[in-house]
């Protein structure tokens, strides 16, 4: 396997030269998360589907993003959100079928949309037929692809699952197996080299049906150490990343192998993309992800985890682009997903929280790379209170309940401002996890006729930032002052600069240049070219 690898590497290694020439699309894209059980319900089973979304692309081309990623769409255990995947190059019924993914695919390209789907390949669902053959016969070629150890006493090691508890579980006939995540997603060993053969039958898959690249779950996990050693450390949901205490588990170098290889069998496709997930403490590591022949882009978490303070705020966007400059790769900027909680909430809730959930979506909005806009975001969602007895995620079962989970930011889209919001059609089954009654106020509909709204304001900040050369692209500078924030962003001879006040008081910003967009309608020049910059507000401002 090591000397396959190796002359793969040698192979598709490309020139490590920046992209020249037309820079490719995704470089400063702007990418709309699409949670799909909870973006739209078109049979009125009270669960998002392709034709739902499908349906509303028009919204997303009125908003004015560059393309679409969807959460898995792949028939499912149903064991963590669709990440537990049993069939790879299948649609879950629940969905619809691959001539609605084809569909979708084509209507969104005619609106000039590109489409990524995810794609999970360091587990598989324990429903996957390989591990079905797995448990059924230990010694049949499928075995070989999970991590299996004979049956014994205590487990093989000491690492932990991330949703909670131990990372080994038993088999019915006493065998341990290796899950990072829950029991039902067993880890693949990619040290066979069967498991990369038939996600390369995957990817091709996808790709001759239209699609423009994946998202990448896990990306730095797949290869584990050889020796199944004991980790240092425990890990801490608290820190930005996995570092040094976690070592045995992730970030193996052998995982930039399989990048380099996917990343030659996209580049057979045109303006296609690979985004990976790569959650580890030093960005300088995480960029190496996304070096020229690996993947484009590695997500940018440093903002999603951070607290209101324009020190964290500013730390965060330094290091990402000095990690992320030295290989020649944009930063993808992200500030809300699925595995979080709402920035409105994690900023304070209530109109504070609104309030900085503006100003941070302005701040992203302005810097070189490419941004994720997470599907509810730019109507200002706050995370929701969900039941305990309405619950799905993993994490809260795990936990004993300790951990509230991820449902709250995976409550259905408000479309409207009837009892049902207008997420399946009138007369539906309910909604596959409870929406608030109050959530009608964010409700697309309402929001559309409010010039005011979150929803104006994103709208309003795409169009700035599709025609002013230095939003999204080029070179940026960052200075602070206290909590004043500035990133100065300068592309063909024209900067802008963003200033975010993300202190307590009202402070008095020198413009020189022109207001292009504030995060709060009340936000006006005075006489004198001074500007007074209220607590939690972020301006765009075009120098002369
Ligand atoms: C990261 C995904 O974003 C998350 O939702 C999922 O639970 C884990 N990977 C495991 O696949
Ligand atoms: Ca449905």
């Amino acid at each position: 396997m090591a000397a396959r690898l190796a002359t793969v590497r040698s192979s598709a290694r490309r020139q490590f030269a920046p992209e020249q020439a037309a820079s490719p699309w995704w470089r400063d894209a702007v990418v709309y998360q699409v949670y799909l059980r909870s973006f739209a319900d078109a049979n009125g089973d009270g669960i998002g589907d392709l034709a739902g979304l499908r349906a509303r692309l028009p919204y997303l081309n009125w908003l004015g993003v560059d393309a679409l990623w969807i959460n898995p769409h792949y028939p499912s255990g149903g064991a963590d959100g669709g990440y537990d995947i049993s069939d790879y190059r299948a649609v879950d019924p629940d969905y619809g079928d691959v001539a609605d993914l084809e569909a979708l695919v084509e209507d969104a390209r005619a609106l000039g949309l590109k489409v990524l789907l995810d794609v999970v390949p360091n587990h598989t669902s324990d429903q996957h037929p390989w591990f079905q053959a797995a448990l059924a016969d230990p010694d049949c070629p499928e075995a070989s692809r999970y991590h299996f150890a004979p049956p014994s006493e205590e487990p093989p090691n000491n690492w932990r699952s991330l949703f909670g508890g131990p990372a080994w579980s038993r088999t019915p006939d006493g065998r341990w197996y290796l899950h990072l995540f829950a029991p039902e997603q067993p880890d693949l060993n990619w040290r066979d080299p069967a498991v990369a053969e038939d996600f390369e039958r995957t990817l091709r898959f996808w790709l001759d049906r239209g699609v423009s690249g994946f998202r990448i779950d896990v990306a730095y996990g797949l290869f584990k150490d050889p020796g199944l050693r004991d980790n240092p450390g425990e890990y801490s949901p608290t820190l930005f990343g996995h570092g040094p205490e976690q070592a045995m588990t992730w970030n193996q170098p052998e995982v930039h192998d399989v990048w380099r290889r996917w990343r030659s069998i996209v580049d057979e496709y045109p303006d296609t993309m690979l985004v990976g997930e790569v959650c580890l403490a030093d960005p300088e590591e995480i960029a190496l992800y996304s070096r020229p022949d690996e993947m484009h882009q590695a997500f940018s978490f440093r903002l999603l985890k951070s607290g209101w303070s324009a020190e964290s705020f500013a730390d965060g966007v330094r290091s990402a682009l000095d990690a992320f400059g030295k290989v020649g790769a944009p930063v993808s900027w992200v500030l809300g997903n699925h595995d979080k909680d709402r920035q409105v909430t994690r900023f304070g809730g209530g109109e504070v929280g609104d309030a900085r959930a503006r100003a941070a979506a302005l701040l992203m909005l302005s810097l070189p790379g490419s941004a994720y806009v997470y599907a509810g975001d730019e109507l200002g969602l706050p995370q929701a209170v969900v039941p305990d007895e309405a619950k799905r995620d993993p994490i809260f079962f795990r936990s004993g309940g300790e951990r509230s989970g991820r449902d709250g930011c995976r409550v259905p889209m408000p479309w409207n401002a009837t009892p049902g919001v207008g997420f399946s059609p009138r007369g539906s089954a309910q909604p596959w996890l409870p929406i608030p009654a109050e959530w009608r106020r964010y409700a697309v509909s309402r929001q559309a006729r409010d010039d005011s709204s979150m929803l104006h304001l994103y709208r309003r900040a795409l169009a700035v930032r599709a025609e002013h050369p230095a939003l999204g692209a080029g070179e940026a500078s960052v200075s602070r002052r206290g909590e004043l924030l500035t990133v100065r962003s300068t592309a063909e001879g024209r900067s802008v600069r963003c200033v975010v006040n993300m202190g307590e008081h009202t402070v008095l910003v020198r413009t020189a240049g022109t207001l292009l967009l504030s995060s709060a309608p009340q936000v006006a020049h005075t006489a004198r070219r001074t500007l007074a910059l209220p607590p939690n507000t972020a301006v765009w401002i075009a120098e002369d």
